[in-house]
């Protein structure tokens, strides 16, 4: 079975509008997110379009503010001074990645921590390590939660989850989530001995290395569940270009009872979760 990312997400936004509405009503407040976008990052600029197309239709406030490729580090930290204290603005988003000469951490650290949409900063690292309720948790780890939880029902407790990669965007959090819902959690990397024997152990394997098909149909434990984060653009045996994941789809879908496809299955859960993060956002300003 393949498990319909585009289609969940769309499920999601529609709640999202809902609870946007009610949220209107209720306080006379129209959540907004401003995403910021320093230069002219071709595939940057995609992602930044979707953002603010699927901001508007969930009846939220979208700002863009695009910035040239020559903004030094001190104009990008005084924006996010007046965006942090700007009481219209309940969600900020720093596009990545920032020019070179521009330090990310610094920037990440920069932002407000309860406008941190992306969740990237480290008082919410702490806030999701101690699984402290509110917390702003990063958007593609908890779309890998939703799909799983497509699959297998809400209760995923005793499941052994093995998740491939350690970034601070993907691996370290979505661990921490996994071990929330009372999973049985092993995190592998590029060190792991005999990673497919690891692997073979997994319920549910959420693969985020960001190498194409790496993970082989004869990986995987018959029956489990592949949620594949991996985006690359690789040329194929035509000469054309095509997106495909961290795993082997073709050989993945025999043996696996679910499994996420790319594109249409991770991509489209992020910018849904990025949306109910402006929304907890913009309910966790109220409360101070
Ligand atoms: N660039 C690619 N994915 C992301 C994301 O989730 N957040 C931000 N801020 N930049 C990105």
């Amino acid at each position: 079975m393949i498990i319909d990312g585009k289609q969940i997400a769309s499920n999601l936004r529609a709640s999202l509008k809902a609870q946007v509405t009610d949220f209107k009503k209720q306080h006379n407040i129209t959540p907004s997110l401003t995403v910021v976008l320093v230069g002219n990052d071709p595939a940057s600029d995609v992602y930044v379009r979707n953002k603010v197309k699927q901001t508007l239709e969930v009846g939220m406030i979208s700002n863009e503010i695009r910035l040239s490729q020559q903004t030094s580090e001190s104009e990008l930290l005084t924006l996010l001074d007046e965006l942090n204290t700007d009481d219209s603005v309940h969600g900020i988003l720093v596009q990545l990645p920032l020019p070179k000469a521009i330090d990310e951490q610094r920037v990440i650290s920069a932002i407000n921590p309860d406008k941190d949409v992306d969740g990237f900063h480290a008082q919410n690292s702490g806030r999701l390590l101690n699984g402290e309720p509110g917390a702003l948790v990063p958007c593609t780890p908890q779309g890998c939660v939703i799909l799983a939880q497509s699959h297998l029902g809400d209760d995923l407790s005793g499941k052994h989850v093995v998740i491939i990669g350690r970034s601070n965007i993907v691996g370290k959090p979505v661990s921490l989530l996994f071990l929330q819902a009372h999973c049985t959690v092993t995190i592998t990397h590029s060190r792991t001995a005999n990673l497919k024997d690891v692997v073979k152990q997994a319920d549910i394997v959420v693969a985020a290395v960001g190498i194409p098909k790496m993970v082989k149909g004869d990986w995987l434990k018959p029956g489990c569940v592949v949620i594949d984060v991996g985006i690359n653009r690789i040329t194929n045996e035509e000469g054309k270009t095509a997106l495909v994941g961290d795993v082997d789809f073709i050989e993945a879908e025999k043996v696996a009872s679910a499994i996420t496809p790319v594109p249409g299955g991770v991509g489209p859960m992020t910018i849904a979760c990025l949306l109910k993060n402006t929304l907890q956002a913009a309910q966790n300003q109220l409360a101070h």
